[in-house]
């Protein structure tokens, strides 16, 4: 028997939908604690007392507890799509313009961007998030439709959609994304109008998704590239491996060292209060709560995923 089927063997007897009923037990003294993000104007009235989670398997079962058929902003989460278009347009190339370490700072710092001559040091920071946006603008003649298409195949979801009113209302009070993407663009690592790359990052963040349709949609990460339904391809194995490699040491911002301690996944979270995490070659596992710690994590969200591993024994370690 081959090392994958005795991964998904395991699972297979793991008794899923016992186990997220036992976490959203354990977390409801959570959920409604932390700060729902207010930067953004319209994410400030999204009700805090929400908690969804959902596990998507890669031989097909799906389960799931509390709110997790309610669409919320992916917002960052996003940035794992974008790199997904961006790497395969580019290839390796796309490491000459944003790095591969740990920022160790806020996602949307300025200040190591000066140091660092407008490289940013990873994808999934804002500034990274920026260049990788020029990217796809460049490479793609029809950039959020291409996005959205990608997005609607991965989750099997034609409803999935972008949500305007959150879109304008981060680029009514994005005063820092443009002070982001103006720095790059002096240093050169922009190619396309700075208005136009900050157009299509609010829109990315924008994604309304649940968490059922961020559990099915990242499923490709856990199958080595590979959609789980038809088994066809969507990046190659070994791109699959350096994005779950970014989102392991760089996916939740400057908690990602704290992350990987206590959960042990390649994820990716949002300010919107969602996280993907991945076991690669097994499930994704999605969550939702929109308090946030003060690092920008959701509070009830990671506490989840760190009950998950423990309780599962899956994690990467
Ligand atoms: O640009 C922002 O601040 C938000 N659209 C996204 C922030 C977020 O989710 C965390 N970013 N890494």
């Amino acid at each position: 028997m081959k090392s994958d089927e005795i991964i998904l063997e395991t699972s297979a007897k793991l008794d899923i939908a016992s186990v997220l009923e036992e976490i959203a037990g354990e977390v409801a003294p959570l959920v409604g604690q932390g700060e729902v993000a207010s930067y953004i104007p319209r994410l400030a009235r999204v009700p805090a007392n929400r908690f969804g989670m959902a596990v998507a398997t890669l031989d097909g079962r799906l389960f799931s507890v509390g709110d997790a058929e309610e669409r919320f902003s992916i917002q960052s989460i996003s940035k794992a799509f974008s790199l997904t278009l961006a790497l395969e347009a580019l290839g390796g190339e796309l490491w000459k313009r944003v790095g591969r370490e740990p920022s160790g700072n806020a996602f949307n710092s300025l200040v190591q961007l000066e140091r660092e001559n407008g490289i940013p040091r990873n994808p999934f920071i804002n500034a990274g998030a920026h260049v990788i946006a020029d990217v796809i603008l460049s490479q793609t003649p029809k950039p959020l439709e291409t996005l959205l298409e990608f997005v609607r195949d991965r989750s099997g979801n034609a409803e999935v959609c972008i949500d305007e009113e959150v879109a304008s209302s981060e680029r009514e009070a994005g005063f820092r994304n443009a002070a982001l993407a103006n720095f790059i663009r002096s240093f050169g690592n922009l190619d396309n109008p700075v208005e136009d790359v900050l157009d299509f990052y609010f829109h990315q963040c924008a994604l309304q998704m649940s968490c059922t349709d961020l559990a099915r949609a990242f499923l490709y990460l856990a199958n080595e590239g590979r959609c789980q339904r038809s088994g066809e391809s969507v990046i190659n194995p070994e791109r699959a491996k350096r994005i779950n490699a970014l989102m392991l040491t760089c996916g939740t911002y400057d908690a990602a060292g704290e992350f990987a301690f206590r959960v042990g996944l390649p994820a990716k979270s949002g300010v919107g209060g969602g996280i993907i995490a991945v076991v690669p070659k097994v499930l994704t596992v999605a969550v939702w709560s929109p308090g946030l710690d003060e690092k920008g994590n959701s509070l009830a969200g990671a506490t989840a995923l760190d009950l998950f591993t423990t309780l599962t024994g899956l994690s990467v370690f």
